[in-house]
């Protein structure tokens, strides 16, 4: 036997200790996306590029029949017999063998806590809306969803990440749960005076932190290695206030500090402006690779770059996908798609975001008597609104831009996120908010009477020109809203009043809620992007249902200026009748 050296002997040890502590480290999370069938590998690559389906995230949602390792390992014995170049047919067999349709995982529910008639429905003074929020409030028994018990006994067999709480969403080819989407669906859910279904799905978001140590950006494990825009303190605090639930708050307020910690540890940056030094996030994906829910897209777009550039241009299409943005000529360089950047970019939203979180985090610690966790959290919050308005904030403009860390400049390109600090309540100043109802003026947005647009340049992207989106009219109007001045929050009525007309006028004509509209072509479902347009809409119901609480006694259904209606149309014209007859 031959012996060692001492040296080399500490050289061994040495090595396992660091080992050791790396893995250490490590070991509470598990590495975001493994699964060789839904994220990687072989066989993903040849049944995406071969276009099976019309639409990639259908394969990927497809629950297997047979067991994982016995899917892989008939796989191989299939590709070694052609080569690595299985003819479609075959692989269609393969895959109708080996795997079931999709949506099986997932069984109807209804939410126990749904009741008939909820208060806030009474408040709606047209009769029309009024109604018309009846069925959207009937519209959550619809897109509730219940995993089945084979999720959690067989995770392998399933591209869906278990959650043991039934949760809502947003309907169309989103059958399982988004992570800022579901933020607006809660608005709506507490406004049904849902608060047990909400809780459920605060819950599921609670044990994805404590599992992975971020919420993904949807519940499959294919969205793993991303976030969306960081919403679940905020939610706590909706939760908080319907229920005043402070042993759940109490039960789950260290969680809610560790989904921050993600974004300080994985997704902060350092940026200087006037010889100062300041710490802002941005959305950034350490992960190449296509994206398997759009695999054939993300390769065929990466054939149109050098190889060398490919892997950045996945993960800055991903990071595309954290913003919720996706995709934006917010995030490119030239008109194209392959020029996206997302991580060179420093966005306000996300920046409001976080600031509001860490405001609220405060607050919460300091409810529950930790006044040096709530002191922590205070600071790390003025620390961000200085940041805001060294960085993001243009007084010439009156309004915060995208930092771009590129050339060091803002994007002064409109987007609706420009005002996100008035939502948030992240800015000092109070006179921002007349500057920002001046921006919206100089910018002529006020002039689209069919909801606010997402920019101005039309990319043909679906977060882009004609295209509008709830969320979006919410951070604006809701910003505006809280301002004490009087000509901002009549604005802020306006608006409100124009995106209830246009979601009702399409809902009267197609009876569906829309992920996104139009507002170029009279508010019709919005188009563009990667896919189909969507109905359902989770987020786009409770934003229409946020609107008609708050302002219910004065929107009206009514057809755009009221001389269009049939009867005011025969009473103006009735005298013209009558001297033409005589
Ligand atoms: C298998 O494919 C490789 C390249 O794709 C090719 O070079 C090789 O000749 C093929 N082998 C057979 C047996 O067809
Ligand atoms: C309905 O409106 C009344 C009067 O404005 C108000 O006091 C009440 O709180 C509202 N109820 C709901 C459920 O919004
Ligand atoms: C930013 O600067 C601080 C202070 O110098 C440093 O501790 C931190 O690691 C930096 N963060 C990043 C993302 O570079
Ligand atoms: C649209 O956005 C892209 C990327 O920011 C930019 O290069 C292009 O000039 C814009 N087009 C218009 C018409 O603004």
């Amino acid at each position: 036997m031959a012996t060692m050296h001492g040296k080399t002997w500490v050289l061994c040890l040495l090595l396992l200790l660091l080992r050791g502590l790396r893995l250490g480290s490590q070991a509470a999370l598990p590495p975001p996306c493994e699964s060789q069938i839904y994220c990687h590998g072989q066989l993903l690559h040849q049944v995406q590029m071969a276009k099976l389906f019309q639409d990639d995230k259908q394969f990927v949602d497809m629950p297997l029949s047979v067991a994982p390792e016995q899917v892989l390992s008939n796989f191989q014995d299939l590709n070694r017999a052609h080569n690595s170049s299985i003819p479609r047919q075959l692989l269609q067999e393969f895959v109708n063998n080996h795997f079931r349709d999709k949506s099986q995982e997932l069984d109807p529910w209804t939410p126990g806590d749904w009741k008939d008639s909820p208060q806030f429905l009474k408040n709606i003074s047209d009769t029309k809306l009024r109604a018309w929020a009846g069925e959207l409030h009937q519209l959550w028994k619809k897109l509730g969803k219940k995993m089945k018990p084979e999720v959690s006994s067989h995770p392998d067999w399933f591209s869906l990440i278990y959650s043991k709480h039934p949760f809502v969403v947003p309907g169309g080819r989103f059958v399982e749960f988004y992570y800022w989407d579901s933020y607006w669906v809660m608005e709506g859910l507490l406004l049904s005076e849902m608060p047990e279904t909400v809780k459920g799905m605060l819950r599921n978001f609670l044990d994805l932190v404590n599992t992975y140590g971020h919420i993904p950006n949807g519940g499959r494990v294919y969205y793993l290695q991303r976030s969306q825009p960081p919403l679940l303190t905020l939610m706590m605090d909706r939760y908080l206030t319907h229920t005043n639930d402070i042993a759940f708050l109490q039960e789950n307020i260290e969680t809610l500090a560790l989904e921050l910690n993600f974004w300080a540890e994985k997704r902060s940056i350092n940026v200087s402006v006037g010889g100062k030094s300041h710490t802002l996030n941005r959305y950034y994906v350490p992960y190449g690779g296509p994206r398997p829910e759009s695999y054939s897209k993300d390769a065929e777009l990466a054939d149109t770059v050098p190889e060398g550039a490919r892997e950045a241009l996945w993960a800055e299409l991903k990071a595309g996908a954290e913003s919720g943005w996706d995709f934006s000529s917010r995030w490119f360089s030239s008109s194209r798609l392959s020029s996206i950047r997302t991580s060179k970019l420093v966005p306000v939203d996300l920046n409001s975001f976080l600031c509001q979180a860490e405001g609220l985090l405060g607050n919460f610690y300091s409810r529950l008597g930790n006044e040096a966790q709530a002191a922590k959290y205070r600071s790390q919050r003025a620390q961000r609104l200085a940041a805001l308005e060294a960085v993001l904030w243009d007084s010439e403009r009156g309004a915060w831009f995208d930092h771009d860390l590129e050339s060091g400049k803002k994007n002064r390109e409109f987007y609706p996120s420009n005002l996100t600090p008035l939502w948030a309540g992240c800015f000092s100043d109070p006179a921002v908010v007349d500057k920002a109802l001046k921006y919206l003026e100089d910018t002529q947005i006020l002039t689209f009477k069919h909801g606010i647009p997402t920019s101005l340049n039309n990319s043909g992207q679906q977060w882009d020109f004609p295209n509008a989106w709830a969320p979006l009219q919410d951070l604006v109007i809701r910003g505006l809203a809280k301002s004490s001045s009087p000509r901002a929050q009549e604005v802020a009525f306006q608006l409100a009043q124009n995106w209830i007309r246009t979601n009702f006028d399409v809902y009267s004509k197609t009876s569906a809620m829309y992920e996104k509209y139009d507002v170029s072509s009279g508010g019709q479902p919005g188009g563009g992007g990667e896919y189909e347009v969507q109905e359902g809409f989770g987020w786009t119901n409770g934003v229409v249902l946020m609107l008609l609480d708050r302002y219910g006694d004065r929107l009206t259904s009514g057809a755009w200026p009221a001389l269009w209606e049939p009867h005011c149309l025969a009473v103006a014209l009735l005298p013209h009748l009558l001297l033409w007859w005589w």
